[in-house]
C-alpha cells in the first residue's frame, strides 16, 4: 500500500512519471526532499468570508500544522466547500451533501495518509464526518467551537436560542425597532459556533462521543487559547495516525459508538437535526439507526447537560463544567465505555479522566436531572408511519398530550402569506400543520418547523402551540414541535391528508401522533392524494431530487451509503 506523497498518483500509466511530474509540481512550493518523503496530513479548511462560524480557522489551521510538524509529519491544508446555516439557499441540509461529497472525493484525490476535518456549523461537521466514513482513511476532527455569549440590558445573550425569543418578541410588539436593532448588534459577539445547545454544539459533542475528536474539542470556546492547544495537539494525533494508518473511521464507527451517540443526544438535550445527521453518518458505515430502538433506549436516559434551548446555560458553561468527559462520567454504564476513541483511549478511560469541577450545576449526576427521561421523542401514528420527531425537552409540559383542530398551511409560501391574516380562522388550542416541506418538497427540508405563533395570538400572550409539518427545526429552536413526518407530504405521505378542521391528537407520553378522521375516510382520501412535483431539469437540483433519502434514513443521497465497493457492469460475461 503506498503512502505519502506516492499515495493516489495521476493515471498517466507509467507510475513513475505520475510520481516525477507530481514533485517537479508541488516543488514550486519550496518544499524539500526531506519534508515531502514524511507522512502526509490533510488539513480539510472551511473558512469562507461567508461563513462568519468558522472565522478562527486560519488559526486553527495554523496550529494543527504545527502538531503535525513537531509529530515529524507533513501537513497540507486544502479548500472545501463551506456551509454556513443564513448563507445557504435554499437550506444548509440540501447542501451538506454536496460538501460531504467534495469532502470525500478531495480526500480520495490528493495523497494524504490521515486528514484532520476542521467544521463547526451545523452541516459541516456531518458532512465532513460522513465523507470519512467513507473515504475510511485515519480521521480525526477539530471542531472549530463555540462563540461568545452577547449581553444586552444586564441578560446574557447567546445565538440562537435567543434570536428567536427577541424575535418572538418584537412580533408580539413587546420590544420595539429600536431594541431588536441593538439585540441584532449583540447576538453574534465573536467567531465560532451558536453557543447552545444547537446543532453545531450537539454535533460536536456527538463527534467526541463517536470518539472522533479529541476530550473537550466539543466545548472549548472558539476563541480562547485553549482552543489553539487543542489543534496544535488534534494535529500531532493525526501525525500519528498518518504514521500507523490507523484507526479509520471504520475502527471507530461500531455499533457501540452509535449507540454510545444515541445516548449523548439524549442527555445533552441535543438537535432534532441531530438524529438526521446520525442516521447519515450510520448509513455511510453501513450501519442503520433504528428510531423505535432510538426512542426506547433514550427512555432511561435523562436529560443531564442543563444548556439552552432545553435548560439555562450556554457552551461555555458546559464547558467550564467538564465538558463531554464530565458527561460521560455522569452517564456511567449508560455509556459503553470500551468503544475506542481516535487518540488511542478507550472512551471510559476519557470519562475516567473527567475533571469534578465543585459546585457546577450545568452537567448534573442522574439522580438529579434536568429532565429524567431522553430529550427527543419518537412518535408513530396515522399521520407518520415512517415516524416523526419531538424535542419535549424544548417543548411545553401541558401540550405534550393535546387534541385540536388542524389549521393547515399547504407549503412554505402559504404559511407566509396567511399566518399573520387577522381573518386567519385559528386559537390558541389548534394545531397548525405545515406540509410540502419536507427533503424534497420545499425542496431541501427547511428549519421552518417553528412554525411562527400567529401574530394575533402572540399580541394576545399565546407562546407555544403544538405545531406539525415534515420540516426540521432549528437545534436552538423551542416549542411542542412535531418535525420530521415521515414520509412527507411530497413523497405521498398522509400529511398530505389532513384538512382543515380535522382532529389531531398529540400523545408524547405514548409516543402517538394521529389525525383522527375515521379509516374509510382516510383511506378514500389516500386513494385521491395526487402529489405535485417540481421535478429539476439538470444540475444538483436533479441528484438531489432523484436521490435523496426521507428523514429516518438521514436525508443521504441513496446512492452513498454503505461501504465503497466497484462492481463491473456491461462486461457480457
Ligand atoms: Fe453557524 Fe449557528 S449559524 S453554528
Amino acid at each position: 500500500m503506498s503512502s505519502g506523497l506516492r499515495k493516489g498518483l495521476t493515471s498517466y500509466g507509467d507510475a513513475g512519471f505520475s510520481l516525477f511530474l507530481r514533485k517537479a509540481f508541488i516543488k514550486a512550493m519550496g518544499y524539500s526532499d526531506d519534508a515531502l518523503e514524511r507522512p502526509i496530513v490533510g488539513i480539510a479548511d472551511t473558512a469562507s468570508d461567508y461563513n462568519p462560524c468558522h472565522g478562527n480557522v486560519p488559526a486553527l489551521v495554523e496550529a494543527v500544522k504545527r502538531g503535525v510538524m513537531l509529530a515529524g509529519a507533513m501537513p497540507m491544508r486544502f479548500p472545501t466547500i463551506s456551509i454556513h446555516e443564513s448563507f445557504a439557499h435554499p437550506t444548509s441540509l440540501y447542501l451538506r451533501n454536496l460538501m460531504a461529497m467534495d469532502t470525500e472525493e478531495m480526500i480520495r484525490a490528493q495523497p494524504m495518509d490521515a486528514v484532520v476535518l476542521i467544521g463547526g456549523c451545523d452541516k459541516t461537521l456531518p458532512a465532513q464526518i460522513m465523507a470519512a466514513a467513507s473515504a475510511d482513511i485515519p480521521a480525526i476532527v477539530l471542531p472549530v467551537g463555540p462563540m461568545s455569549t452577547g449581553h444586552h440590558r444586564g441578560e446574557v445573550l447567546g445565538a440562537c436560542t435567543d434570536c428567536r425569543r427577541y424575535w418572538a418578541a418584537y412580533r408580539a410588539e413587546t420590544i420595539d425597532e429600536s431594541e431588536i436593532e441593538a439585540v441584532n448588534g449583540r447576538l453574534a459577539p465573536s467567531v465560532g459556533t451558536c453557543t447552545v445547545m444547537g446543532t453545531a454544539s450537539t454535533m460536536a459533542c456527538l463527534a467526541e462521543a463517536l470518539g472522533l475528536a479529541l476530550p473537550l474539542s466539543a466545548s472549548a470556546p472558539a476563541t480562547g487559547a485553549e482552543r489553539v492547544r487543542l489543534a496544535e495537539a488534534t494535529g500531532r494525533v493525526a501525525a500519528g495516525l498518518a504514521e500507523l494508518g490507523g484507526p479509520k473511521p471504520s475502527d471507530l464507527l461500531d455499533a457501540r459508538a452509535f449507540r454510545n451517540a444515541g445516548t449523548v443526544l439524549q442527555a445533552i438535550g441535543g438537535s432534532t437535526n441531530g438524529l438526521i445527521h446520525l442516521s447519515a453518518i450510520a448509513g455511510r458505515a453501513g450501519h442503520r439507526l433504528d428510531l423505535a430502538a432510538f426512542d426506547r433506549a433514550g427512555r432511561d436516559v435523562p436529560v443531564l447537560v442543563d444548556l439552552k434551548p432545553s435548560g439555562l446555560g450556554y457552551m461555555e458553561h458546559f464547558h467550564h463544567a467538564g465538558g463531554m468527559p464530565r458527561l460521560l462520567a455522569e452517564l456511567g454504564e449508560l455509556v459503553d465505555g470500551t468503544a475506542p476513541t481516535v487518540a488511542g483511549a478507550r472512551l471510559g478511560e476519557v470519562a475516567n479522566a473527567a475533571e469534578r469541577v465543585p459546585g457546577q450545576t450545568v452537567i448534573r449526576s442522574r439522580h438529579d436531572p434536568i429532565k429524567p427521561d431522553g430529550a427527543l421523542a419518537v412518535l408513530f401514528g396515522n399521520l407518520a408511519p415512517g415516524g416523526a420527531l419531538i424535542k419535549q425537552a424544548a417543548a411545553s409540559a401541558s401540550l405534550l398530550r393535546h387534541e385540536g383542530r388542524a389549521v393547515v398551511f399547504e407549503s412554505l409560501a402559504d404559511l407566509a402569506a396567511r399566518i399573520d391574516d387577522p381573518d386567519l380562522d385559528v386559537a390558541a388550542d389548534d394545531v397548525l400543520v405545515l406540509r410540502e416541506a419536507g427533503p424534497l418538497g420545499a425542496p431541501g427540508m427547511p428549519e421552518a418547523g417553528y412554525l411562527p405563533i400567529p401574530a394575533k395570538l402572540a399580541r394576545s400572550g399565546v407562546k407555544d402551540m403544538v405545531r406539525i409539518s415534515d420540516a426540521r427545526m432549528s437545534g436552538t429552536a423551542f416549542g411542542t414541535i412535531v418535525l420530521h413526518v415521515t414520509p412527507e407530504s411530497a413523497a405521498g405521505g398522509p400529511l398530505g391528508l389532513v384538512r382543515n378542521g380535522d382532529r389531531i391528537r398529540l400523545d408524547v407520553p405514548g409516543r402517538r401522533i394521529d389525525c383522527l378522521v375515521d379509516e374509510a375516510e382516510w383511506a378514500r382520501r389516500a386513494r385521491e392524494l395526487r402529489p405535485a412535483r417540481n421535478v429539476p431539469s439538470r444540475g444538483y437540483a436533479r441528484l438531489w431530487h432523484d436521490h435523496v433519502t426521507q428523514a429516518d434514513q438521514g436525508c443521504d443521497f441513496d446512492f452513498l451509503s454503505g461501504p465503497a465497493e466497484t462492481k463491473r457492469t456491461g462486461s457480457g460475461s
